[in-house]
Order: C-alpha cells, then structure tokens, then sequence
C-alpha cells in the first residue's frame, strides 16, 4: 500500500503487515487477523460471518476504498465491529477516469489507436473513425453520491445536459432527477455509479440496454455487478446501444484474454483503475490509516459503513 502505514501505526500500536505483493487468500486473511482489534485491508479483501467468528477480537475493519462490496456489514454490526471506508478520497479521481471512459468510447479512442498502432492509418478520409460528440449530449447518471455528482460537474463544462436517478428525488444545480425507464431512453450516454449491493446486482439487463438509443454509450466505473455482461455483449454485437466504456468487470482480476467483451471494437475496457493516481491511493490509505488512529484513540470514526460509529480497543 502506498502511504506507508506500518509506518504510520507502529507510533501508536503493534502492526503485523502481510508480508508479499501478492493478495492474501481467505486463510491467510484470517492468520493476519488472528489476535488483531484492526484490520486494514483493500477491495476483494473478502471479510464475512466466517472470518468475523474466527476474530472474536476484531473490533474494526478499516477499508482503503469506498466500496464496501466485499465486507459483510450486517455481519460485522452483529459482532460490534465497525467497518469504515474511503470516502471522500477518490470521488474526483473517479469522475476524471468516468470522462475519460465516455470520451474514449465515444470517439474511438482504443480502436483508433490500436488502428495507428498495427500500421493501418495510410490514407486520411473525411469518414475515418467516425464517431459520437461527447459535448452537447445527454447524460444520464446512475447513483448520484459523490462520484455521480462530481461527474455531473464536469459534464457542465461539456455543454451537457445532465439527467440522474436514485432512491431520493431531487434536482441540483447540475442535475435533474428523472425516472429509471426515462434516463435509459432519453440519454446518450449513461453512467452507473451504483454501490454493488443484492438490489442493484444486474441493474442493467437486456431490458435497460433495449430502452438505450443504439447510439448510446454505457459507461461503468463502479461494480462489475451492476451491470449483466453477458445482456452488454449481446447489445454490442447486435446494436442495441453503440459503445461502451467499462471500468470494471464482473470477475476482477481477469487476465482472460478470450473475454468476449475484450473482442468488441465499441467496448473499452479498463482494469478498475479508477482511483489509480498516487495522490488518491494514498489518500484512500490515509484514511484507513486514520479511522484505525481514532479507533486506538477511543474518538468516532471518520467515515463509518455500518451502524457502528465509535468503538473502542
Ligand atoms: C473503491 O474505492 O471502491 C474503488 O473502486 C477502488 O477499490
């Protein structure tokens, strides 16, 4: 982890640090958490019923992302520990990565260069590439948290009309709150930024890809499992939509180069490095590092997940 943690704790509290690059397993996570009040760990850390009973001296699990898809909170809430997360670390990390995805989509980027790249660009034309204005368009945000609402910002800048739902209803100064079935038929480009949670797993199907125009873009940068792959392949290949921008994937890490979205011109794929700048991974760590600080020193947590907002060694 960037920011240096052991580093950091060791002033004020005993730190067993996993030792290797490579991730731990689910054995080795309960070894390190085995005697341990904190854990500090990163998404795909998974920490469920499980591993909670077998730390009965867990008192925190500190996480180093926003997401917390891989932490059984209710569990956790069950046993008294408390979980925290990121937020408010990476939100304009994201929504940077968000614009680069839709503008890459849209304009071809990938294609383009792997066109330049394998020695086909030999003669300009007027219809070279052609693809879909960015500035100007409908944009339809999915879950308007931080994320959501730092992407509308920057989508002012564009000239964009912007469109968002969630559970609340509410306009903003960027924003107009519109129905589900609405967003997905009036934008052109639509972006999720969800949590993964039962409720929003599969979010967009078929259905939801054949209300989009077929010049639409999706674009997800938040959960692979928002979003069903296999519907968004199909959409690709057949039409439904035009193009899509994917952060994230349902199985993450994939090093399957047969995926099939992976074979699709109009999809750029990224391996979820939506955080991925110095500067927000390690804020994203200092704030775990943080949430373990006021733990040891008995004050509420910064950024609780759960029900759990104070706890004590
Ligand atoms: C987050 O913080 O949730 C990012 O997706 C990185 O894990």
């Amino acid at each position: 982890m960037p920011g240096d943690p052991p580093g950091r704790l060791a002033a004020v509290t005993e730190v067993r640090e996993w030792p290797v690059h490579e991730h731990p397993g689910p054995d080795q996570v309960r070894a390190l958490a085995d005697g341990a009040a904190a854990l500090l760990c990163v998404n795909g850390d998974r920490i469920d019923a499980a591993l909670l009973d077998a730390s009965p001296g867990l008192r925190l699990v500190a996480l180093a992302s926003t997401g917390f898809d891989s932490i059984d909170v209710a569990a956790a809430d069950a046993r008294g520990v408390a979980v925290s997360n990121s937020r408010g670390a990476l939100h304009e990390t994201t929504a940077d990565l968000t614009f680069g995805l839709i503008i890459a989509a849209r304009r071809r980027m990938s294609e383009a260069e792997r066109y330049l790249r394998t020695g086909s660009w030999v003669q300009d034309d007027l219809d070279l590439l052609l693809g879909q204005d960015v500035h100007g368009a409908t944009l339809g945000i999915l879950g308007y948290g931080q994320i959501g609402q730092a992407v509308a910002r920057r989508a002012v800048g564009f000239g964009m009309t912007v469109l968002h739902h969630r559970r609340t209803p509410g306009d903003d100064a960027w924003s107009r709150w519109t129905e589900l079935d609405e967003l997905l038929r009036r934008s052109d480009i639509v972006s999720l930024h969800v949590p993964s949670t039962p409720a929003t797993r599969h979010l967009i199907g078929e259905r939801e890809l054949r209300l989009m125009k077929p010049t639409a873009t999706l674009v997800n940068a938040a959960r692979g499992a928002v979003l069903d792959e296999a519907a968004l392949g199909r959409a690709l290949r057949e039409g439904w939509i035009g193009s899509a921008g994917l952060d994230v994937q349902q199985v993450e890490p994939n090093p399957d180069t047969e995926h099939p979205l992976l074979g699709l011109p109009n999809c750029v794929v990224l391996p979820h490095i939506g955080s991925a700048t110095r500067a927000a991974r390690e804020a994203m760590v200092g704030m775990a590092i943080e949430n373990v600080l006021a733990f040891v020193g008995g004050r509420p947590l910064l950024t609780p997940v759960g029900r759990i907002t104070t706890v004590t060694a």
